[in-house]
């Protein structure tokens, strides 16, 4: 009889010097129970070290501001000063104690951003939508010192002991929003042409890249389609994943969406697609994501080719202890620490 091949849902991944123990990720998901000033509390401890226990590769922190103004909304985390930093080491290294990567992702939400006070800026004085008021647009200045935010806080989560930083370019959010014809309305070398409308991303990227250890995993998450005529198209973000990995990025995270208050025709692995496309032309590895909501299927993206990392999130909120449950199913070893077992494989095995 033929041997049932081992899951590859468990095979580890060296990136960078760095081991996920398997290709599990827990996407980014804002939890916005941070107070005002934007420091890790109790909560984070106990939601980001459940998945950790429970067996995940690598866990990404949900959406930080780099700045007080970059905020979604007034309860987001935040790595805009280096009092941020104590309450991100006690975060990352709950993730350490149970054996997932630590990783974060920094975002800016530019026109998207909660108003507390301070104005939002954006690639253009082009509103998101009626429930928003228009952002300024950025000066040469403002971009200066939004890039120069972004190379503070990796630095700071660098100095907290992530070991994976993700910019978010993703979702109609900042960097997204330079990149999109959408919402980059700019007649100067930072809108226009497409090369124009990747450039203060591309810095970005550059600039932290230049500014953290070369053993740092750096993650940008793209929106890989709009949704909408007046957007790029998936050849257009091929072309821009490949300018990003020439900048030094080193994997990229395949989401869709977020220019335009659409929602995009979702089932079981809708992005998976754009990963293998993105994938395929450029040769990096990529994390998919999209309800990924099964063992099986996460099997089958990774063994058909979509992904080498597959992003789980509804489901690890619903459960998660899903890596546990998906290394029994699928015949694996339970990927906890060894002490955990004595406990877990009763409820697993
Ligand atoms: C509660 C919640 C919060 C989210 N916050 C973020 C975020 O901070 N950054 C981000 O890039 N995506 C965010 N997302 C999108 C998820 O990372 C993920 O891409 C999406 O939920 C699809 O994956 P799923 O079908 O496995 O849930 C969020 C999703 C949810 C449900």
């Amino acid at each position: 009889m033929a041997e049932t091949p081992a899951a590859l849902l468990f095979a580890p991944l060296d990136v960078k010097g760095a081991r996920i123990r398997n290709r599990i990720v827990v996407p980014p998901m804002c939890q916005w129970q941070a107070a005002d000033d934007g420091v890790v509390r109790p909560y984070h401890l106990a939601h980001y070290g459940q998945f950790a226990i429970g067996g995940a590769g690598m866990i990404i922190v949900e959406a930080t501001a780099v700045e007080r103004r970059a905020r979604i909304r007034g309860e987001d985390l935040g790595l805009w000063s280096d009092d941020h930093i104590k309450g991100m080491s006690e975060l990352a290294g709950v993730m350490v104690e149970y054996g997932a990567l630590p990783a974060i992702q920094l975002g800016h939400a530019g026109r998207k951003a909660y108003r507390g006070g301070t104005r939002a800026v954006a690639p253009s004085a082009v509103a998101f939508s009626e429930s928003y008021e228009a952002p300024d647009e950025m000066t040469h200045g403002d971009i200066n010192t939004v890039r120069q935010s972004f190379v503070d806080a990796a630095v700071r989560a660098e100095k907290a002991g992530f070991r994976a930083l993700e910019l978010h370019g993703a979702h109609g959010y900042l960097l997204h929003q330079f990149l999109s014809p959408i919402s980059n309305r700019r007649s100067d070398e930072f809108g226009g042409s497409a090369e124009g409308r990747l450039r203060f991303p591309l810095s970005v990227a550059g600039a932290v890249r230049r500014a953290i250890k070369q053993s740092t995993v750096l993650m940008i998450r793209v929106s890989a389609v709009e949704y909408s005529p007046d957007g790029y198209t998936l050849d257009d973000m091929i072309g821009m994943c490949r300018a990003f990995k020439q900048a030094g990025v080193d994997i990229v995270h395949v989401s869709s969406g977020g220019s335009v208050s659409v929602a995009p025709p979702s089932w079981p692995g809708y992005q998976l697609g754009f990963a293998r496309a993105i994938r395929d032309a450029i040769e990096m590895p990529v994390i998919g994501v999209g309800l990924v909501n099964t063992p099986d299927l996460a099997e089958f993206a990774l063994r058909e080719g979509f992904c080498d990392l597959v992003a789980v999130g509804r489901e690890m909120l619903r459960n998660p202890n899903f890596p546990l449950r998906a290394a029994a199913q699928l015949g694996a070893a339970l990927p906890i620490r060894e002490d955990l077992k004595l406990v877990l494989e009763r409820a697993f095995k």
